[in-house]
């Protein structure tokens, strides 16, 4: 009994060897993502641009070359008009208008009703829009199809430029209807 035990004992240390060698010649370590140090291309979609505008990239664009993107890129979910698109199903919110509706009975919360600040449009729009192609856009593309939206949400004028310095400065109609959050992670934001 006792060398039978022993014997299985070392067939196991044996299986168990040659199974980690294996692993180890096919990379399997890898699995787990120990010891892989961060590159700075990991990092880059993993960004959050904070009212004063800091992080946001160079480049820029105007609402002429955003309504072409949009039209190309937004439009079927979001609507031709920007008027959403919820009936068909595929649920783009509504972009514009609903402005001062917020406190009455009916209220419409859009990018023009309600975002607090501009710089949450590029933040968003880079990071998460086209919703069926993230990140597809080059930043110019961003700065064009954001100068689209608050052009026709009637925030900027038609002909402004929106880049790193110029969209910080644009001020939201919400702006002040919001109360400042005391939590220090969001210091950013006060
Ligand atoms: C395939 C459909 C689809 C496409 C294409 C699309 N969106 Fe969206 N969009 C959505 C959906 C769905 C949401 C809501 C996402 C959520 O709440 O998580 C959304 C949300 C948004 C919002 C936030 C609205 C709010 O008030 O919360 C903005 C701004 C926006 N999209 C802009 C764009 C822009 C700009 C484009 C083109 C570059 C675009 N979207 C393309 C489906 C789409």
């Amino acid at each position: 009994m006792f060398m039978r035990n022993n014997l299985l004992k070392s067939t196991l240390v044996l299986v168990s060897a040659l199974m980690s060698s294996a692993a180890f010649a096919q990379g399997a370590p890898a699995h787990f993502g120990f010891g892989t140090a961060v590159t700075p291309q990991d990092l880059a979609g993993y960004f959050s641009i904070p009212p004063d505008g800091r992080g946001l990239p160079a480049g820029s664009g105007n609402a002429t070359a955003g309504a072409k993107i949009f039209a190309e890129n937004c439009a079927a979910c979001h609507g031709d008009k920007l008027q959403g698109n919820p009936e068909r199903g595929i649920g783009g919110d509504r972009l514009v208008g609903g402005r001062d509706t917020l406190a009455t009975k009916t209220p419409i919360k859009t990018v023009e009703s309600y975002w607090p600040y501009a710089t949450t449009l590029f933040d968003y729009v880079k990071r998460a829009m086209p919703f069926n192609a993230p990140g597809s856009l080059r930043d110019d593309e961003v700065y064009a199809v954001v100068s689209y939206i608050l052009s026709e949400a009637k925030i900027i004028k038609p002909t402004e430029v929106m880049d790193a310095k110029t969209l910080p400065k644009v001020l939201m109609p919400n702006r002040d209807g919001f109360i400042p959050d005391a939590r220090p992670e969001l210091s950013l934001y006060r």
